[in-house]
């Protein structure tokens, strides 16, 4: 029996049961043949590297699940099942087909996200008081008696929807015509439909080290490559940008000006004028996401880059998810008529369109005459949030690392003092009930760092996950 498995000893499932789903999976789905002899025990674990009594503990379990059987000399065969036990074998297909998986950390943050007893200082999502600070059920009530049908909307979204954010854009010096704008299942899907349909096998993203993208496999998915560019307190380097330009035609920056996942940073308006510059001059185009936009705190953030382009080579993503609601799954991509011509054909290949309802409970968000009341509110409560976290940093660990106040959106990076294993730390902490994501899945590759979001807990639980925190980095 060949065995090409390992468990992986960072997960927050215990060994013995990640070895028995091992078995399990791959005795019901025709990889361990009817009768194949296992491994010893003593060879078992050594191939895992656990201890006997751990392999001893699975053994036991398939053996009272009827999956193994053992001889009177001691060797471990896989059993005869009864007809209807044995499944299909997808493995190959699950494995083998072109889009990556999310890491592991990744999957375990994605399902641990729903367990109400951790403390999420991890959340991405808007502040679950949003929901009734802008009054969701009254407009989803609403779209539901403005609608006749739920039909199929024009390609390019709901074009009363599109007429709304048009006057929103220009708001924020945007001027972008209904046709302009391109209605899509959130931020992440524009950057899934920028990928798929404006970039080319091995085009590369030039993106801030560390950045939100890093933490995706979409573009290494469609065999596409990311490059980190150095970046400072006010974002990008422009000189580390104009270096790692190469003049392919097919590259594109990929930034996050306005409180940056994971740095919390703000691009102030100089580096905006000089990023722009750069990517002029060598003629490469910019995906400028702004899904944090409304959520500043002390001041409004300076213009977008898009804003301030002179031949339309920026692409502007907007998203409700980060001040209004995730579930609602609406963003926007903004750019050339062209360009949005090619990517809403794409997403009608790819799904018809996002939800009708979300999109007229959106368009009533923005026209609602309460709309400038309920984001102040929503930001005096981040505000209170991030003053919570930041005093409660400052309390337990001013000598374990270093981070900057955020000016608005969720996120407060922390660069610690010493060198430590974050994979043990993001672990302890889920075993001590915190919820935190490590550094490294942002990119960095120097020193140990994490990212803290004060957007789902309150003010309470925030100081206590930290309290927390700064007793498993004291003692790693
Ligand atoms: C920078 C950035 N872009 C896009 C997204 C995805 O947003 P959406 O929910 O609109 O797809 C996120 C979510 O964390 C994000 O941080």
């Amino acid at each position: 029996m060949l065995i090409h498995w390992k468990p992986e000893k960072e997960s927050h499932i215990p060994i013995f049961r990640q070895i028995v789903s091992h078995f399990e999976e791959g005795i019901k789905g025709f990889e361990y043949r009817t009768y194949s002899r296992l491994p010893s025990q003593r060879e078992l674990s050594k191939l895992f590297d656990v201890n006997r009594s751990t392999i001893a503990l699975a053994m036991d379990e398939l053996k009272a699940l009827g999956l193994i059987v053992t001889n009177g000399k001691g060797g471990t065969r896989v059993a005869e099942l009864p007809d209807g036990v044995r499944s299909f074998n997808w493995s190959d297909y699950v494995e083998g087909s072109m889009y990556y998986p999310n890491r592991e950390i990744i999957q375990t943050i994605n399902n641990l996200d729903f367990d109400d007893h951790i403390i999420k200082l991890s959340s991405g999502a808007a502040m679950p008081e949003s929901f009734k600070i802008a009054k969701l059920d009254q407009l989803i009530k609403e779209a539901a008696q403005t609608t006749l049908t739920l039909d199929y909307t024009e390609p390019k979204g709901l074009l009363s929807l599109r007429a709304v954010l048009s006057e929103h854009l220009s708001s924020i010096g945007i001027k972008a015509k209904p046709e302009e704008i391109l209605v899509v299942n959130g931020a992440l899907q524009a950057i899934q439909l920028i990928a798929l349909g404006l970039l080319q096998t091995g085009s590369t993203a030039f993106i801030e080290k560390p950045s939100y993208l890093y933490s995706l496999n979409i573009l290494k998915s469609f065999r596409m490559n990311k490059k980190g560019i150095a970046c400072d307190v006010h974002g990008i380097k422009p000189s580390a940008l104009y270096k790692a330009i190469s003049r392919n035609h097919h590259s594109m920056l990929y930034t996050i000006p306005n409180y940056q996942n994971p740095t919390g940073r703000v691009m102030p308006i100089d580096r905006r004028k000089k990023i722009l510059e750069v990517c002029e001059e060598l003629n490469i185009p910019i995906l400028e996401d702004d899904v944090y936009r409304e959520l500043w705190i002390d001041e409004p953030p300076p213009p977008p880059l898009k804003s301030m382009e002179r031949g339309g080579q920026v692409l502007y993503i907007g998203s409700v998810s980060k001040h209004l609601s995730p579930g609602l799954r609406i963003g926007w991509i903004v750019g050339p008529e062209s360009v949005m011509n090619r990517l809403s054909d794409i997403k009608m290949q790819v799904d018809y369109g996002a939800s009708t309802l979300s999109q007229i409970v959106t368009e009533l968000w923005f026209k609602s005459d309460y709309r400038e009341t309920a984001l102040n509110e929503i930001r005096s409560k981040l505000k209170n949030r991030r003053n919570a976290a930041i005093a409660a940093l400052d309390k337990y660990m001013a000598d374990l690392g270093t981070w900057k106040k955020p000016k608005g959106g969720f996120y407060i990076w922390i660069d610690l003092n010493k060198q430590i294993s974050e994979a043990q730390l993001f672990q302890k902490a889920i075993d001590a009930g915190v919820l935190i994501y490590p550094g490294h899945v942002y990119g960095t590759d120097e020193g140990s760092a994490i990212r803290i979001s004060y957007s789902s807990e309150s003010e309470e639980r925030i100081e206590e996950g930290i309290r927390i925190l700064s007793n498993i980095i004291r003692n790693l």
